[in-house]
């Protein structure tokens, strides 16, 4: 099983059979196309770019297309850079025009989209610079007006966009253009909308640093292109895109916009696609097959539409709700049975396994008991915040627990933080005349530095090894919480994500060979890992997707046969109940336990710097999703709980 096929698992047709299908897609009122992975539909667009070069080549003619920037369009840029390298395809006919550009913004800042395109595309091609057109951040307010006129007249002179590329923002945006953008309205000065300006804030390093404005090209100005392809992967755009795609032509969502567009297609992955009416409910579209995945899926929807519990779900219920098709194909009282027993089974206290019971209906098999289990923690405090219950719980039940924290989250320390540990120190060598002459000098330049730091200054290795310690300590503090000892506490420090800035490199071979090797070394019975997808250029999906890479090597060891994998997810979403394989109740107590362990990440508490757009405390956060999950199982009819963390399985093929 591929990781994207966890989310939104399909009505079991071959994705191209189901792009085809025009009665599976009919909700649907643009095009869409849906890939296994954002990988393949970049790979689908990039060939369609290079097959439309190649015929204008032949007819001695350019190539006009309209590009954006964001995590959309990367692993795009990244095959044009590998098909030119290594196909020698050359993109010297190529004329380009991109679609935004931060305002106020200087031309040469590392945040400005201008940096982006040259640092990710432009530098890598043979594209003529006098042939690339991006908006300018850095002209005076005064002279924007006759910019974008300008920029207007360059596109039309170029003889028109050929292919517009788009992603879009969760706001529905295409551009810049944001809701109450007119259908009209053409390349000009914007302002970013709170939700925009909330998700550009990591790559901003904070909030009051990203622009409050934009030059954008208009709605009219996309509508314009002769092709349109819109890109979009992660569940982070599932509910926008369903809407874009399936719902009303409006002002509220300007993507809706395309609608009207006589030639535009949507490439997404099957995670971004999980909104679709023929995924999130495929009963509706079209004969489903009805595997038990299926039918869990649909009579959970039914108790939700009902608001009833499984086992008073009556056959009207199914017929009401469109669902007789399959109370006919199976009793309907058979099916509530099933589906609840189904869940039942979910719920373990012994998530290691209970040794010495028939174990054919657990979730986790009861021998080898104790086991080795390795705990991946993408950032030194997700194990807790995610799965600090059945953390603590494999712990007391003497398992070998181990945790691997695959980065040093350095980067969300506070620049306060580390200047008052260093204040500490300072009083510290005092204390025990530590004969260290520079303690003082040192927490002097570094409280200078942050003081009067410009947000583009990248910080010295030691100020960020000095972060990288903080957030160490704390993670040995809450490990030392719950009962861990030091050995079993292990810090990967992944390479991709110390470039020491917020934007993290690509991952590669080193972080992989990290990854085996530790796994080679404890050949682990379980291994938790943080399932994520919500945010495609966020470090969890990175790290999942470097585990499920070594996995993928490492599929012939023996230990792996005998190795289950289990997938988490915390601080930033919760698993569908739909999808949960193993259910671990927390009772009152453990609420607590847990709530400790999190408040040992002192420097992510009280306003930690990235905290995404819901403001609640991470301790905060994963205590009302166990919470919901554990009223989630009670309305379905289940035991009553305090709490629940789940988790859902992962299969290496
Ligand atoms: C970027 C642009 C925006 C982005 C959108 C999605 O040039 O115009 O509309 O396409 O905000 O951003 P990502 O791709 O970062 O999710």
């Amino acid at each position: 099983m591929k990781l994207a096929d966890i989310k939104g698992y399909t009505t079991g047709r071959s994705p191209s059979l189901q792009n085809d299908d025009a009665f599976i897609t009919r909700f649907e009122k643009i095009p869409v196309q849906v890939f296994q992975s954002a990988a393949e539909g970049s790979v689908k667009v990039a060939d369609h770019i290079v097959q439309l070069i190649h015929e204008r080549k032949a007819a001695g003619k350019m190539v006009v297309l309209g590009l954006s920037t964001g995590s959309t369009p990367l692993k795009l840029y990244t095959e044009l850079i590998r098909i030119h390298k290594e196909q020698g395809v050359s993109f010297a006919n190529i004329i380009t025009f991109n679609l935004d550009e931060y305002y106020p913004l200087d031309h040469d800042n590392q945040q400005s989209y201008n940096h982006f395109m040259w640092d990710r595309l432009f530098k890598h091609l043979d594209i003529k610079a006098e042939n690339i057109h991006i908006p300018l951040g850095s002209i005076e307010q005064d002279d924007v007006a006759v910019f974008c006129k300008e920029y207007e007249k360059k596109i039309h002179d170029a003889g028109g966009i050929d292919i517009q590329l788009l992603g879009i923002g969760r706001t529905g945006h295409i551009g810049f253009n944001e809701p109450g953008s007119s259908y009209n309205s053409k390349t000009r000065l914007v302002s970013l909308d709170r939700v925009t300006r909330n998700d550009a804030t990591e790559s901003f390093n904070g909030q009051e640093h990203v622009p409050h404005f934009a030059i954008t090209m208009g709605i009219g100005t996309i509508m314009a292109a002769k092709e349109i392809i819109l890109m979009a992967w992660g569940e982070a755009k599932a509910p926008v895109l369903a809407k874009a795609a399936e719902g009303p032509v409006t002002d509220v969502i300007p993507s809706s916009y395309l609608q009207n567009h006589p030639n535009t297609t949507f490439i997404i992955d099957s995670s971004a696609a999980a909104e679709l009416t023929r995924f999130k409910t495929p009963w509706k579209v079209g004969q489903c097959e009805w595997n038990d995945r299926m039918i869990r899926k649909a009579v959970l929807w039914l108790c939700f539409q009902t608001g009833k519990p499984l086992l008073k779900l009556t056959e009207k219920d199914y017929g009401d709700y469109g669902l007789s098709e399959l109370s006919t194909s199976q009793v309907f009282s058979k099916i509530n049975i099933k589906v609840f027993n189904d869940l039942q089974h979910t719920i373990t206290g012994w998530p290691g396994g209970k040794p010495n019971v028939d174990d054919s209906t657990r979730p986790e098999r009861a021998l080898p008991f104790p086991k080795r289990v390795a705990l991946f923690s993408p950032h030194p405090d997700d194990d807790v915040i995610s799965m600090g219950g059945t953390f603590a719980r494999l712990v007391e039940h003497g398992h070998d627990v181990h945790v691997a924290y695959q980065t040093s989250g350095s980067i969300a320390v506070s620049d306060d933080d580390a200047i008052r540990y260093l204040d500490f120190v300072r009083d510290y060598e005092n204390i025990y005349n530590v004969d260290d002459p520079k303690a003082g000098q040192r927490f002097k330049e570094t409280a200078d530095f942050y003081k009067n730091r410009k947000k583009d200054n990248i910080e010295p290795v030691e100020m960020l090894a000095l972060k990288a310690a903080i957030r160490r300590g704390e993670a040995r503090a809450s490990c030392r919480y719950i009962g861990l000892k030091e050995p079993n506490i292990h810090f990967l420090d992944l390479p991709f994500y110390e470039t020491g800035t917020v934007k993290k490199a690509l991952p590669g071979e080193d972080d992989v060979q990290i990854i085996m090797q530790f796994l080679r070394a404890l050949r682990p019975h379980q291994i938790y890992a943080a399932g994520d997808l919500r945010d495609p250029h966020g470090t969890h999906r990175i790290c999942i997707d470097i585990i499920i890479e070594a996995l993928e090597r490492m599929k012939a060891d023996e230990w792996l046969k005998d190795c289950r994998i289990w997938l988490y997810r915390g601080a930033w979403q919760e698993w569908e109940i739909e999808m949960v394989d193993m259910a671990v109740p927390l009772s009152p107590e453990e609420v607590a336990i847990k709530r400790n362990a999190i408040f040992r990440h002192q420097s992510q508490k009280d306003g930690a710097m990235f905290m995404g757009s819901d403001k609640r405390e991470f301790w905060q956060r994963a205590e009302e999703r166990n919470k919901e999950t554990a009223q989630l199982y009670d309305k379905l009819g289940m035991a009553e709980y305090e709490a629940i963390e789940v988790f859902v399985r992962y299969e290496v093929e």
